[in-house]
């Protein structure tokens, strides 16, 4: 619910469990008052803002005389909902805007504001939508800038039930004489405190999203991308938590932005007590020259808060996802076991081997194939062909032929693309030379031998998906392997005049979801998986378009538990593309048992990453039982809540997470050890999720909700002491409350 309080001007955002408020202050400074627990006396807030006398180096308004007693408003100190550059305040800014004489300054004050059932969709951008709850609703601030007059507009949307808050910021040029935006925050965020742990999501292709906690100190902490794309090094989600929460307990604040392309997340802890996050589009690959008449919308962010540390903020953003993000055709219906022929063949296949990987899976119960790169041009390595998306007909022949052969068997198909990318020898590149991104006059740096197409041009992004379209529809595709292999360099957008350059790779990334959008209208029924090297653009944005996104390159299960967890701090674990590959692992050359790969893989999409025709025949004796674990476990991991056991943060010697369905009838808990113990203690698992008043059937014994929660299972009993040993398990609720 969103009310304003008019005799102290006091704006009240309220969740089912958090209260965000903010004051229009006198002067018309928007000052932050709270965020987090749920408070029920907004207007009491008011008295925690009181003016004080400052010293001379935190300077008054222009317009401002101090107070009877000598005190002011100080900017420098003052929690704000967005700060403008150059006008007092000295933190990082959130708005920065270089005006036609020259000057740089954004002074922004509080005109009106309007409140309205729903949620716009920005034009464009992949943002969250209000779905069935009628609950839902939208601030509109309008501010203007003191001295130019141009009009901010601060949006905020409320989803009660998931305790999150969407914004963005509108801004339009009302004035005489174009201005340029030079940094644009799609939130700024103003904590009253200066001590946090800051955790976040580093890592690098192969281990992608490491959680990793760490306090802030004074001073600013850039978390960032000039990729091009989010990039496998930092995601753009990340929690700032008080130095005392835990999985289970205390404050914790998730701030998700939903973008893909370059983004700047600056985390600064001020000499004044508090703490400001401000994220949004990178400011140092953006600039956007706004035309009389014209406006530009920021990305959206997600912020959430959980007085109930991680787990709970993790699976309020799960709710989040499924209920406003993902596309509600996919959200939570269970996503075909796939198996992909990448690690089974690399670029060494042909109709009759695919053939023959489809015959071995159809009778194991898995229900799609998809063919991955190497498929078209003359693609006989990865030197070549990307953008000739045509048959390789040395290779596969005629792709209609191949697809009706595999949807004979009962198997649907999938197939690999990378849209964004050109190889020097291709007949597109030989055509458009053009369309790849570079600087005239410099030297273009290769990476995996391919050049990076101009998407912030609108012909090439057509061109594309009506090549890509027509294959489609005439093979009878079901599902899209959307990759992006590499990140962007000498960005140069040819067709924008030098004084419009900042604007390419944002209008890239617009030409990347308008690309995204054109081949779900294109295909209304196609499931597309994000890809990016693995998990190089695993994010809000994409997941908008793609409802599971390869997660890592890296298959190794105990890496694997290391991403996963990392991941499912922000994004639902229905989201996590997550196959079982061979051993030795391709990529670490670890081997661990087929049922451990088995129940990493669950946590997940679910599939197979290898060949079946070569597999051992007690590893193939074992699918059947997976894929029907699969199935049984689908829709509690789609729709019901997920519990890490032990802190994502941290390598724990066993990692154990659980999914419980939202009447917590059933329940999955997986555990893996890393590795085995000499002279093991015995060791107790609690449990999380269950109805404590409840009995549960684990496996085939029977224990009481209280006793898992409270207790737990002799964990050392269940879990083989061995490396990477693994346990899977089903509980049921057998009853209503025991006495
Ligand atoms: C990327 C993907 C892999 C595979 C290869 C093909 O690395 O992450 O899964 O598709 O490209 O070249």
């Amino acid at each position: 619910m969103i009310t304003y309080s008019p005799e102290h001007r006091v704006f009240s955002l309220s969740t089912d469990r958090t209260t965000y408020a903010f004051l229009a202050a006198p002067g018309g400074f928007l000052v932050h008052l709270h965020y987090g627990a749920r408070v029920s006396d907004t207007d009491a807030l008011v008295a925690l803002t009181a003016l004080r006398d400052r010293p001379s180096f935190q300077p008054q308004t222009p317009d401002e005389a101090p107070g009877a007693a000598g005190t002011f408003f100080s900017r420098d100190t003052a929690l704000q909902e967005l700060s403008g550059f150059n006008t007092g305040d000295f933190r990082p800014a959130g708005l920065r805007i270089r005006w036609s004489d020259g000057s740089c300054a954004a002074d922004l004050r509080y005109v009106s504001h309007s409140v309205a059932p729903g949620k716009p969709e920005p034009d464009g951008l992949p943002s969250a939508f209000a779905g069935k709850d009628p609950g839902v609703e939208t601030l509109d601030v309008l501010c203007a800038d003191a001295a130019r007059g141009a009009r901010v507009h601060l949006l905020y949307t409320v989803f009660p039930a998931c305790d999150v808050i969407a914004r963005s910021v509108l801004v339009e040029n009302d004035t005489s004489e174009p201005f340029t935006l030079e940094s644009l925050a799609s939130a700024q965020l103003d904590l009253p405190d200066d001590r946090y742990d800051l955790l976040q999501l580093p890592g690098a292709w192969a281990r992608e999203r490491h959680a990793e906690r760490v306090p802030l100190a004074h001073g600013e902490r850039r978390l960032r991308s000039v990729r091009g794309a989010t990039g496998h090094t930092m995601n753009n989600a990340f929690a700032l938590l008080a130095p005392d929460a835990s999985e289970t307990a205390g404050d914790a604040y998730g701030l998700v932005l939903c973008y893909s392309g370059n983004f700047e997340a600056s985390l600064d802890v001020s000499s004044f007590g508090s703490t400001r996050a401000t994220v949004g589009i990178s400011p140092e690959t953006f600039s956007w020259t706004l035309a009389p008449g014209a406006s530009f919308q920021s990305p959206e962010v997600f912020l959430v808060h959980s007085a109930e540390g991680t787990g709970a903020m993790s699976r309020r953003l799960h709710d989040f996802f499924r209920g406003h993000l993902l596309d509600p055709r996919w959200a939570t219906r269970a996503r075909p076991a796939l198996v992909n022929n990448w690690e089974a063949t690399y670029f060494d296949f042909d109709t009759e081997k695919l053939l023959s990987i489809a015959r071995a899976a159809a009778p194991l119960g898995i229900e799609m194939l998809v063919l991955d790169d190497g498929w078209f041009g003359h693609r006989h390595d990865d030197r070549r062909s990307l953008g000739d998306w045509y048959e390789f007909a040395g290779k596969i022949g005629d792709m209609a032929d191949l697809v009706r052969q595999i949807h004979d068997l009962g198997l649907k198909f999938g197939l690999w693309f990378e849209p964004e990318m050109v190889s020097e020898d291709s007949d597109l590149y030989r055509a458009h030379p053009d369309w790849a991104l570079s600087i005239p006059g410099r030297g273009r740096s290769l990476a995996r031998h391919q050049l990076v197409l101009d998407f912030s041009r609108d012909e090439v992004v057509d061109a594309i998906a009506d090549t890509i379209l027509r294959l489609l529809r005439r093979a009878k595709v079901d599902y899209l392997k959307y990759d992006m292999n590499r990140n962007h360099t000498e960005a140069f957008g040819a067709a924008f005049p030098p004084e419009r350059q900042g604007e390419v790779e944002h209008r890239f990334i617009l030409g990347v979801y308008r690309l995204h959008r054109k081949l779900l209208e294109g295909m209304p029924q196609l499931l597309i998986e994000g890809c990016s090297g693995g998990g190089g653009r695993f994010d809000a944005g994409m997941l908008r378009y793609t409802p599971q996104i390869w997660c890592s390159d890296d298959s190794d299960a105990l890496e694997r538990l290391r991403i996963q967890a990392g991941t499912s701090l922000f994004y639902p674990c229905s989201a996590i593309g997550a196959h079982v590959s061979a051993c030795p692992n391709h990529q670490i050359g670890r081997t661990s048992p087929f049922e451990t790969r088995a129940t990493v893989a669950l946590a997940g999409t679910f599939g197979y990453e290898l060949d079946l025709t070569k597999l051992p025949a007690e590893d193939l004796a074992a699918i059947p039982g997976q894929i029907a674990d699969f199935h049984r476990f689908a829709p509690v991991l789609l729709a019901g809540d997920h519990y890490r056991l032990f802190p994502a943060w941290r390598d724990n010697p066993v990692e154990a997470w659980m999914f419980v369905s939202k009447d917590k009838s059933r329940a999955i808990l997986s555990a893996v050890r890393r590795a085995a113990v000499p002279n093991i203690p015995d060791e107790r698992l609690r449990l999380q999720g269950l109805d404590p008043a409840a009995r549960y059937e684990v496996g085939d014994e029977i224990w009481h909700g209280d006793t898992l929660l409270h207790a737990g299972l002799p964990l050392h009993r269940l879990l083989a002491n061995l490396d990477t040993a693994s346990l899977r398990l089903y509980l049921r609720r057998i009853d209503a409350p025991a006495s």
